[in-house]
């Protein structure tokens, strides 16, 4: 995949007023976590929509944010919400995760950061934004008629979810299907197989339904559930995406940050539990009672003893919230 050349970019092309509204999950917590972070640069690598960012900038006195998403339609929302408050005090880039050192290093010299980019937070609100979920021709709804896309960054990457879904064997299918504990992978993989050229969500959605067997059809979740998640985490290569984004913000944050963290589905929460907890130990793996004889060096500590959830009030009006668990690391050092 190619990085994006026009990173930085100023959005400042006239967008319309959003017809979009997501409404961000956890606000309260998530600034009760980067507000005890020192003064330096908050870059929020999933600033989508906006909501979190601008949450951000007006919570805390005379804080500098990089906003990074890999939708450029995103971008253009969020720069058309912060500009009108905002000015001067941040930057947006068309980028990946992957991208994040590059991305704070060419701040370097800007005016806005007078003292370096020193990162003091790194935030990420995993997963689609309600944008990008409701737009039917993103092919990201099993509810909604449309191609088979699934690409978070139509604008950098090709490959799409009916790539996969029309050329991938069957073998390549199940273990895909698999990584979503999908129960059923072999049946909706040949099934997949025989029907090719399969072209939108409702023939895809409609497939996986008929391939399971009669009682499973009818549960709380639509069958094609898990299909249609290993699909967008494939397109979107979202495994190495966030083991990359967690491996450069530990490296990145200055002594006393934060990286702050929220996910969505079990696979993603145990990548950032695990990690949170290896950077806590060092990797030190010796028995308690003995103490540590391995000379493994704590990176910081986990200030989120199980992941946080969001209150029930939130969950009750916003169902996005249903699923998040937050979880946030502080490094060490610092005043
Ligand atoms: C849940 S939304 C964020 C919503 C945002 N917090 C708000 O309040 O509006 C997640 C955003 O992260 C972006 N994203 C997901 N994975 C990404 C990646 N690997 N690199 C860059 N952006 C990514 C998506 O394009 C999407 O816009």
């Amino acid at each position: 995949m190619e990085t994006p050349k026009d990173q930085h970019s100023d959005f400042n092309e006239q967008v319309s007023s959003p017809s979009f509204t997501h409404s961000p999950v956890m606000v309260d917590e998530v600034l009760s976590y980067v507000s005890i972070a020192p003064k330096g640069l908050v870059v929020d690598v999933t600033v989508g929509l906006g909501g979190h960012s601008s949450a951000i900038l007006e919570s805390i006195e005379g804080s500098k944010l990089l906003g990074m998403d890999r939708d450029l339609r995103a971008l253009e929302i969020a720069e058309s919400r912060l500009s009108q408050q905002f000015a001067g005090r941040y930057r947006l880039a068309l980028a990946r995760f992957s991208d994040l050192t590059a991305e704070v290093n060419r701040l370097e010299g800007e005016d806005f950061i007078a003292d370096g980019p020193r990162v003091s937070a790194v935030f990420a609100d995993l997963g689609v934004s309600s944008m990008q979920f409701d737009d039917p021709e993103r092919g990201f709804s099993i509810r909604s008629d449309g191609p088979l896309d699934m690409r978070m960054g139509p604008t950098t990457s090709n490959l799409t979810a009916g790539e996969i879904v029309n050329r991938a064997s069957f073998d390549e299918l199940v273990s895909l299907f698999q990584t979503q504990d999908e129960p059923h992978a072999k049946r909706i993989a040949g099934s997949i197989v025989r029907s090719r050229p399969i072209e939108t969500t409702f023939q895809l959605a409609e497939l996986v339904e008929k391939a399971v067997p009669f009682h499973f059809r009818k549960g709380h979740i639509h069958p094609a559930t898990r299909i249609f998640q290993a699909l967008r985490i494939e397109v979107n290569d979202e495994a190495n995406e966030l083991d990359s984004l967690l491996s450069q913000a530990l490296d990145l944050v200055m002594p006393g940050g934060v990286i702050v963290v929220l996910s969505y589905h079990s696979g993603e929460d145990r990548v950032v539990k695990d990690r949170f907890l290896e950077a806590s130990t060092g990797g030190c793996r010796c028995p308690k009672a003995l103490g540590c004889v391995c000379g493994a060096i704590s990176r910081g500590a986990v200030l989120t003893r199980g992941a946080k959830l969001p209150k029930k009030t939130e969950t009750e009006t916003n169902i996005r919230s249903r699923s998040a668990r937050l979880r946030a690391f502080q490094i060490s050092g610092g005043e």
